[in-house]
């Protein structure tokens, strides 16, 4: 089989890497795509805004399936114009995709049914939103911006004087644009948060693993929120049991819901979680795998994926085909400096052979380009170095290792990827 993989990220490095090793894949394409990817197949150029030029790609290339890796290139549309073409997509349709693209609509989803997540009150205008404030969500309380807003557009806001601040920030300022021009209100809800993933076929769903990330620039959580600093999977707090509740009590629901809706969701289901003391609670749904949570899960996923993704994109995923994680592994992100606020690009980049070439190691590319020099840094989110191992303590070892082979000026990366998974425990069992 011939796949496209659509992005240009470690998430879509990750698969294309895991895609390409599959004895049904032929030939693994990609678009944009990156220096990573490119070393493993053709990559085309694309913008991501436009689905028919993704079509005619696909046609002009023979692509037997494509894989969506960004939420952008799904709230465009471009698995419905997959569909009108009769080809081959994993990735929900626009309107399901609002799942993640619109968190007034995930939100009223779960309310209609029963899926359990935080309280809230969805909003119009600031004056609406600021009178809630005296509702029954008491404080902390959760400030989110309806629409997009590339994972800026949640604040924790301590007190009143936060949220109205907030509140005008997203509907009066403008901050996100249009995407703040609704704002979701929510109880803050406290426990450990697991990204958990199933992969959906419209109307049967299996668990694909889980992972825990660390969103935050500094060690122990400090500092502005990032696109993800680095990961380890699978997270140890997701025993058999919990994977169990969360399809019955999550990912089914969301299927029959949106099949009754008319708008069946087919593709990843990334599902954030948080295990509050009351049970686990829907942080937020996405509508593809996380970043960095692919690059940790996939490289641990046991037999064939390839007929599987193409079963999901066809409607004809088989439920009892349970797919297996084998083994431990952590994913660290080596940034830019100045990242997440304005990272610094063009500096060059040494040691990736090296570490590809150490035993058990991975290196994902994301903010990369090819120069005339070298390898060059693109993007603030540069590489995602990954370690596996038959336990988190080895994972980690081979992570970090790696990591020390690497340079660029300016390079930072977080010390403490998958301390908490050493503290949970070593050994994973299910
Ligand atoms: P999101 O963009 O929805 O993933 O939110 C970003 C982060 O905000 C999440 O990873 C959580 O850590 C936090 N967050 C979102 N909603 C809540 C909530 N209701 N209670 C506590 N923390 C939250
Ligand atoms: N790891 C967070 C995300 O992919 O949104």
């Amino acid at each position: 089989m011939k796949i496209l993989v659509i992005g240009s990220g470690g998430r879509e490095h990750a698969l294309a890497w895991r895609l390409g090793r599959d004895p049904d894949a032929s030939a693994v394409l990609a678009a944009p795509g990156n220096p990573g990817m490119a070393a493993l197949g053709p990559c085309f150029h694309l913008n991501l805004s436009r689905p028919d030029e993704a079509v005619m790609l696909a046609r002009r290339e023979g692509i037997d399936l494509t894989v969506v890796g960004p939420e952008a290139a799904l709230d465009r549309g471009i698995a419905d114009a997959f569909e009108a073409a009769g080809l081959a997509l994993l990735g929900p349709s626009r309107l399901a995709a609002r799942l993640e693209c619109s968190k007034v609509f995930a939100k009223a989803f779960m309310a209609r049914h029963g899926i359990p997540t935080a309280r809230y009150v969805a909003c119009d205008e600031p004056e609406a939103a600021i009178d809630a404030l005296s509702g029954d969500l008491g404080f902390p309380v959760v400030v989110k911006a309806d629409g997009l807003a590339a994972g800026k557009g949640v604040v924790i806001a301590a007190d009143r004087a936060e949220a109205e601040t907030a509140i005008r920030a997203a509907m009066v300022g403008g901050q996100f644009g249009e995407a703040g021009s609704r704002v979701v209100l929510e109880e803050c809800l406290t426990g450990p948060e697991v990204s958990f993933f199933a992969l959906c076929d419209g109307r049967r769903a299996v668990p694909i693993g889980s992972a825990q990330d660390h969103k935050r620039i500094f060690d122990g959580d400090q500092g502005p929120n990032t696109g993800g600093m680095g990961a380890f999977a699978p997270s140890p707090l997701v025993t058999g049991d919990l994977s169990g509740r969360v399809m019955r009590d999550v990912v089914e629901p969301v299927l029959a819901g949106m099949a009754a809706d008319g708008t069946p969701y087919r593709g990843f289901l990334y599902v954030s979680l948080m295990l509050t003391s009351d049970g686990p609670k829907v942080i937020e749904f996405n509508v593809r795998f996380g970043d960095p949570e692919a690059q940790v899960v996939l490289p641990l996923i046991d037999g064939p994926l390839v007929s599987r993704l193409h079963a999901a994109a066809t409607g004809a995923l088989d439920p009892g085909d349970a797919i297996r994680l084998d083994g431990c592994a952590v994913g660290v992100v080596l940034a830019s400096a100045g990242y997440p606020a304005s990272p610094e690009v063009g500096r060059a980049i040494g040691g990736v052979a090296e570490a590809e070439a150490m035993p058990g190691t991975l290196v994902f590319h994301a903010g990369t380009r090819l120069g005339d020099g070298g390898l060059l840094t693109a993007g603030g989110r540069v590489l995602t170095v990954v370690g596996r191992g038959a336990t988190f303590a080895d994972a980690r070892r081979r992570a970090y290792d790696a990591a020390a082979a690497i340079r660029f000026e300016g390079m930072q990366f977080r010390r403490d990827i998958g301390v908490k998974a050493l503290e949970a425990g070593n050994e994973v069992t299910r």
